[in-house]
């Protein structure tokens, strides 16, 4: 026979030789254990991680939610240029409509009757000025407070500053107050109207649970130990939950964040669906770096006088703002995906007879005689079985 016929042959060999398994039984714990302990942790996977930890037999959905906020409390001060003044809900919460997002004033700088005029610049390196040649007219610098005249004027008895064409008289915020005005903000409270749904499954549901009633509501204020359901929180106890002091947070202003988790399992068995809260400062505080800490913006409100010139106040608030995130992905059993994991399984446990045929050619003492017995090639002359490596 040729070489190249002979190799020939082999190739057929391997293509049309019909292989089938046969049984072969060996007595041996070692090997015996190996096969059950492989078959044990696919099972303890299958079972505690997929099963139980992932709960990958669930369909999953993510949760789509509204939320309203109503904030109530009073508080009076008492300043030198107001005198006596209560502020209601309408006067510090903004914007007034009970977003998800709200704003509760602290603290303020106040500029009354500010009209459309001319007058002197606070005085800064970049505004005080000589004689009219260091103004240039029509000159505006975008963090300047207007449109310069081109005219030096006094703005003290000591000090010439650039006049400027603006809302005048200028506010001055080179001094803002370093307490909070509204001190009694700390006692307010807010009530979270959220409703969430979870389209998948069809499922609605308010925080406001169907086992509370309107007495409690009355009366309520959420208290993780106590009252874990209420939806109405006192902003100290929110701030205070958040890692932070109400009044040090009051003066310079901060953003706190309120997380409603709403996770849950949807399976009949498990059928609980609660919200969760937690509170947590979302704009960075970082004590060794204290350049523009702390939040604060600007509005006016706008008069006009009975001869008809316009005027308004200018209001820069420092407060703490309320963001309301809702999160949560909603499970229930679904055929489809329960399935997939159990096909994986199955795949997984198919590898075992490989592994443990591994271990019993490779480290096995009598691997040799397993060797020679693990594949017999059946002559098709004989009835002799030859025993191949
Ligand atoms: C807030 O209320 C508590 C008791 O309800 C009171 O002791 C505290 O003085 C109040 N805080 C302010 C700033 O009024």
């Amino acid at each position: 026979m040729s070489k190249t016929a002979g190799c020939c042959q082999n190739c057929l060999h391997y293509v049309f030789d019909y292989e089938t398994t046969k049984t072969l039984v060996i007595p041996s714990t070692l090997v015996g254990c190996v096969f059950r302990l492989a078959q044990l942790l696919i099972l303890l996977y299958t079972v505690g991680y997929v099963c139980v930890v992932q709960k990958a037999y669930q369909d999953t959905d993510s949760v789509i939610s509204s939320v309203t906020t109503k904030v109530k409390g009073f508080s009076l001060t008492n300043t030198s240029d107001m005198g006596p003044r209560l502020w209601d809900v309408a006067d510090y919460v903004i914007p007034p409509q009970g977003d998800k997002s709200f704003f509760v004033t602290t603290k303020m700088v106040v500029t009354q009757n500010q009209v459309q005029s001319r007058c002197p610049q606070l005085p800064s390196p970049s505004t005080t000025c000589v004689d009219d040649c260091d103004c240039t007219e029509g000159y505006s610098n975008p963090r300047g407070s207007g449109i310069q005249t081109g005219l030096c004027e006094n703005y003290s008895t000591t000090v010439r500053t650039c006049e400027v064409f603006s809302w005048c008289p200028l506010e001055i915020d080179t001094m803002p107050p370093k307490y909070a005005m509204l001190t009694a903000a700390e006692n307010f409270t807010v009530l979270i109207k959220n409703s969430i749904t979870y389209p998948k499954f069809n499922f609605h549901r308010r925080n406001i649970l169907p086992h509370i009633n309107s007495s409690y509501l009355n009366s309520c204020e959420f208290n993780r130990a106590t009252d874990p359901d209420c939806p109405i929180f006192r902003l100290k106890h929110i701030v205070s939950e958040a890692g932070e002091e109400f009044q040090d947070m009051a003066v310079m202003g901060g953003i706190i964040g309120i997380i409603i988790d709403w996770s849950c399992d949807l399976d009949w068995w498990a059928g609980k669906c609660y919200p969760k809260y937690s509170f947590h400062r979302l704009d960075n505080k970082d004590p060794d770096h204290t350049v523009a800490p702390g939040y604060n913006f600007r509005f006016a409100k706008y008069y006009k006088t009975p001869d008809g010139e316009e005027t308004r106040t200018l209001i820069k608030a420092y407060g703490i703002r309320f963001d309301i995130i809702v999160f949560g992905t909603a499970g229930k059993f679904g055929i489809v995906p329960t399935i997939v994991n159990l096909g994986a399984t199955l795949a997984f446990l198919s590898l075992i007879p490989a592994v443990s045929d591994w271990f019993l050619l490779t480290c096995m003492k009598k691997r040799d005689l397993y060797r020679k017995h693990k594949v017999t090639y059946l002559s098709d002359d004989a009835h002799t079985e030859s025993v191949s490596d």
